[in-house]
């Protein structure tokens, strides 16, 4: 079967594929407080665009597709797109990342139709908090929605939590605890600068260095460290011992892990990203509604690849990532 490989030498193997633009939440790091989705529904890939890309996407190494938003449980027809998603030859992980805000209603549905993990954000424990962060949302949703989660089986379940100065950095010990009381692991994320929303957050930014000198003082020498394979996510993980948890920091400014970038995104209207950090994309949903034949998409889809930029430039190039929202490239 065919690679994907960039001229860094880097095998893309993971594709992001964002369903919708629209989220239920509005956290403050993510989308600015007045943004809204802009896309008519004859905009957003449709079922049978989906499943075409994904199809040529596989045929060329993609092994791994993510279904992320906005909030992607929000799209009418979710568990239709899990599943033929999953049933496509070459693709064996379909994972979530979701709010959760719904999942008590979706978990059981999808975890049928092939979604075999899931990745909830959740920022605070504190109600209150959990509230302002999210800009309206509902904590004993979210719980219920992992709850439900852990009941269907699927595995692992991660929790993401955006570390911040001043907001919660004082819960990354409550939320530990919690985790490991759930059995399920927990990553802390650096605030990205993306989008005006994540520029204006990173004032509120918090270093690896400083998260995991949180975490180890409060599992004291609890932890081995995870030696993951190189395309593993980009977290870095320990196993704390005695429990069934990992813990896992996530720094993209801190600590940029690009050299072993596996991964693309295609958004809701079918631009492919070549990276989070730049600007760069192709319409494919132009191509799969065009006469191009398969063979002449697998060559734009390679050509692509072939730009995928060596690395982000949060530390630099600010403005070259101001114009697009996190909620719109799906993390
Ligand atoms: P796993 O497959 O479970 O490892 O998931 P993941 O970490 O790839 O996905 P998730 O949706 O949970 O993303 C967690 C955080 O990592 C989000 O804040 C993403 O924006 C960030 N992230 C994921 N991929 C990249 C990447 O390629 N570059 C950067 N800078 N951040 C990324
Ligand atoms: N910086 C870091 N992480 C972010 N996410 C959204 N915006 C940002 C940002 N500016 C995270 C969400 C979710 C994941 C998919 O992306 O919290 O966990
Ligand atoms: Fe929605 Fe997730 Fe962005 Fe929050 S971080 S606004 S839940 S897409």
């Amino acid at each position: 079967m065919p690679k994907l490989i960039d001229k860094f030498g880097r095998q893309i193997n993971y594709l992001r594929l964002s369903v919708t633009e629209h989220c239920n939440y509005r956290c403050f790091y993510c989308r600015d407080d007045e943004h809204t989705p802009n896309c008519k529904r004859e905009d957003i890939l449709s079922y049978e665009d989906i499943e075409k890309i994904v199809q040529l996407f596989a045929q060329l190494g993609i092994t791994k597709v993510r279904l992320t938003g906005g909030e992607p449980l929000l799209r009418r027809g979710i568990a239709k797109i899990a599943k033929l998603i999953s049933r496509i030859d070459g693709i064996n992980d379909v994972p979530l990342s979701t709010n959760a805000h719904l999942l008590e209603k979706f978990a059981g549905k999808l975890y049928q139709n092939g979604i075999n993990r899931v990745n909830i954000s959740i920022d605070s424990l504190i109600p209150e908090r959990f509230e302002k962060v999210t800009r309206g949302g509902d904590l004993s949703e979210v719980i219920k929605g992992i709850d439900a989660a852990i009941q269907t089986g699927m595995h692992p379940i991660k929790m993401n939590m955006v570390a911040m100065r001043g907001v919660n950095e004082d819960e990354i010990e409550s939320m530990i605890d919690f985790a490991i009381d759930k059995g399920i692991d927990i990553r802390f994320i650096e605030t990205m600068p993306i989008g005006s929303a994540g520029i204006e957050a990173l004032t509120q930014h918090i270093s690896k260095k400083d998260i995991l000198a949180k975490i180890n003082k409060h599992l004291n020498n609890q932890l081995t460290p995870i030696v993951s394979n190189k395309t593993a996510g980009p977290a870095h993980n320990f196993k704390i011992k005695g429990t069934n948890s990992t813990v896992g920091i996530i720094s993209a400014v801190s600590n940029n892990f690009c050299q072993t970038c596996n991964r693309i995104r295609l958004t809701a209207k079918g631009d492919l990203i070549l990276c989070l950090g730049q600007q760069d994309s192709i319409s494919l949903r132009d191509a799969v509604r065009s006469d191009l034949t398969d063979n002449e998409i697998k060559s734009m889809i390679i050509n692509a690849i072939n730009k995928k930029p060596e690395k982000h430039e949060f530390n630099s190039v600010i403005d070259n990532i101001s114009n697009r929202q996190m909620v719109e490239i799906g993390g």
